[in-house]
């Protein structure tokens, strides 16, 4: 059995988490920040503290890092699991009620951009958090990134917008959810005043990959869209979804079919 609540399912985060850390890691150090000393980090959207962890607890330079969630289990998960290490600070805070008198050296927000109902003026509020030498990092998936061949149904466009139109507004969640959000957020640097931006694309694909990592991609990327575990949606819908996602995941059995994903990260300077 999975462990559940009532936000996000904290070992799928997890597992997702493990799966990008190496590129999560090159994009922190082509941020530069690492040259500097005594860093204060805010993670934003932190969940349970895990990745928070795993991005920054191995750099000697970080002297304080704050996360923050609204999620209420896996912020106290977050504070049990910290509570003998006062390098870390975790609140039960929303991220519309940032302390605006803080300054951070970097501000991560880590696959959680696109949840948020006002991501551009989001954006434009944590430029002024913050400091002179601080990077703001951005990691944002966009579905337009993602393709597939052959697809005579054009079943992986059907699942989305399946996904975008009945599943996702319905789950608190997800409501404000944009899935394609990454290509949009450069224009929100440039127009709320961010320089030195740089985009990094993090590439996954099924070719040579062997049938247990293709099938961990399909399950990663593609089918957690089900909605076979949601009460709040139509039986005809949950119908309809697990028959796209059948014929879907038969077609990453077959090693000639090629799918292809990329996670943006944005890193942007005051
Ligand atoms: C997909 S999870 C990402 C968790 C973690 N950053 C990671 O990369 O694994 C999104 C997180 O953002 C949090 N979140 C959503 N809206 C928020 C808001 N307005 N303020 C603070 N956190 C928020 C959610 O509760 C959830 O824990």
């Amino acid at each position: 059995m999975e462990k559940q609540n009532n936000n996000w399912n904290l070992e799928k985060l997890e597992r997702q988490a493990l799966s990008s850390q190496d590129f999560d890691d090159f994009v922190l150090n082509q941020s530069g920040i690492l040259n500097y000393n005594e860093l204060i980090i805010l993670d934003v959207g932190c969940s349970n503290g895990f990745k928070t962890e795993m991005l920054f607890d191995k750099y000697n330079n970080i002297e304080k890092i704050v996360g923050i969630d609204i999620d209420e289990n896996a912020i106290n998960e977050a504070k049990e699991k910290f509570v003998n290490n006062n390098k870390y600070v975790f609140e039960l805070k929303n991220i519309d009620d940032l302390d605006l008198k803080q300054k951070y050296d970097v501000i991560c927000l880590s696959y959680v951009l696109q949840h948020l109902r006002n991501p551009k003026q989001i954006v434009s509020k944590l430029r002024n958090l913050l400091t002179d030498r601080g990077v703001l990092i951005i990691k944002v998936p966009d579905d337009s990134f993602k393709l597939c061949y052959p697809d005579e149904e054009n079943l992986l466009n059907k699942i989305f917008t399946l996904y975008e139109n009945k599943i996702m507004p319905k789950q608190v969640t997800t409501k404000y959810t944009d899935r394609h959000i990454g290509k949009k957020v450069y224009s929100y640097l440039k127009e709320t005043g961010y320089n030195n931006i740089k985009l990094y694309h993090n590439i996954t694909n099924t070719l040579n990959k062997s049938l247990e990592d293709r099938r961990k991609l399909f399950k990663s990327s593609i089918y957690f869209r089900t909605a076979s575990n949601k009460s709040n949606v139509d039986e005809s819908v949950k119908l309809e979804m697990e028959n796209f996602l059948n014929k879907m995941s038969e077609k990453f059995e077959d090693d000639n079919f090629y799918y292809t994903m990329s996670v943006l990260y944005y890193i942007a300077g005051k």
